[in-house]
């Protein structure tokens, strides 16, 4: 099973909808596997937006990932970068398709709910560039036979 990276972003956090963004993924099954609130630094942020480092918004991009708060998670699951892109949505608020978290919570380009990782090998790099080892849980999840079928909870993916 894969994992990836999510960032339920200051403007979340501040409209309180945390609880309803974790929420979703709860009920679609993924597993979280790491969670905590942390107040985004500035270097961090640069390394991870960097390829944006050029574009117009960037500095705005910095100050509104700085100003209060984030929670960050990892969510573990089959195909589980894919799907949670599926369930975040286009990342521009007012083009996201109603049903996908930032297409029911967000009307805005910048603030928009939440980042997650692009692809497996984003994820692989976000998860370490914001997390320590100990601070990520291997637990059993005691309903995971009804979530996926006996196969696809052996398989590797
Ligand atoms: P995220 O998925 O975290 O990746 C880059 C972020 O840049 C994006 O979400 C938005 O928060 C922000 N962003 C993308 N496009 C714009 C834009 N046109 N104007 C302002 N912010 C943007």
């Amino acid at each position: 099973m894969r994992q990836t990276l999510v960032i339920i972003k200051p403007d979340a956090v501040n409209r309180c909808i945390i609880g309803k963004v974790i929420q979703r993924f709860e009920e679609k099954g993924l597993q979280i596997k790491a969670m905590k609130m942390e107040l985004l630094q500035p270097y961090v942020l640069k390394e991870h937006y960097a390829h944006h480092k050029d574009k117009k918004f960037f500095e705005g991009l910095i100050k509104y990932m700085t100003s209060i708060p984030s929670i960050l998670i990892i969510l573990k699951g089959k195909d589980a970068v894919a799907v949670v892109r599926k369930m975040v949505g286009s990342t521009q608020g007012r083009e996201a398709e109603p049903g996908t978290i930032r297409g029911d919570y967000s009307i805005s380009n910048q603030s928009n709910i939440v980042h997650a990782s692009e692809n497996e090998e984003e994820a692989k790099k976000e998860i370490a560039r914001f997390f320590k080892k100990e601070e990520i849980y291997d637990y059993q999840k005691m309903n995971f036979d009804w979530i996926y079928s006996k196969d696809e909870t052996y398989m590797k993916k």
